[in-house]
């Protein structure tokens, strides 16, 4: 019997969200769920650092698509992950590689799905449309991920104020704070949950 889900982050940038789920498990807010593996596609990515920092086992993946999913496979299976968390993951994983971790890979998406999501639809560009529309609320979403980009059924929304001035870069910050790194935490809980459950029933 698992006593917590082995979470492995993916990130590729500044790793505010991944930041975010440090945090919780430092506070004890990850009963059932633990940071055991990083991986960024990004050698540059701030993330790396802040994994590091944290003391957690983190390598970097590049290459194309073929070559960055079965040495991100293997990585995975080699750490025995149960769950994979994408924390400002800029790469599309395949269908192919979805369907061998479906129901066990997360993401966290900057707008209220199904509004400005989908391809093209990632970081700053996602609150540029937002204001572009001149949506008066916007927010975050955390949803498991399938075959389709950012389609996967709903876990967690929270939504936040679009305020007169705004630019994207404020909007981002604003989301961030006050959605997107309090439903990424509490949703890998409740999978992690969910997946040690799972396995204490199986067995
Ligand atoms: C976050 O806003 C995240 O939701 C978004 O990129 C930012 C990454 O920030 N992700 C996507 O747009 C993926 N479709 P972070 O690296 O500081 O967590």
């Amino acid at each position: 019997m698992k006593k917590k889900a082995r979470i492995c982050v993916l990130v590729s940038g500044g790793g505010t969200n991944l930041q975010a789920l440090l945090d919780a498990q430092s506070a004890g807010k990850l009963r059932s769920g633990e940071i055991v593996f990083v991986v960024s596609n990004n050698p540059d990515a701030y993330a790396i650092q802040r994994s590091r920092r944290a003391g957690i086992e983190t390598m970097v993946i590049s290459g194309a698509q073929t070559t960055f999913e079965s040495a991100l496979l293997s990585t995975l299976m080699r750490h025995e992950i149960d769950l994979v968390i994408l924390a400002g993951f800029m790469r599309i994983l395949s269908a192919d590689f979805i369907r061998k971790y479906e129901g066990r890979i997360i993401n966290v998406h900057p707008a209220l799905i199904p509004s400005f999501c989908g391809e093209g639809y990632y970081g700053l560009r996602v609150h540029e449309a937002a204001l572009a529309r001149g949506v008066k609320v916007t927010g975050a979403t955390v949803h498991y991920v399938n075959e389709i980009p950012d389609g996967g059924p709903i876990l967690l929304q929270r939504a936040v104020d679009v305020y007169p001035g705004d630019t994207p870069e404020i909007l981002q910050k604003r989301v961030m704070e006050r959605a997107e790194w309090i439903i990424l935490p509490q949703a890998a809980e409740m999978v992690s949950a969910e997946i040690i459950g799972k396995d204490e029933n199986n067995d």
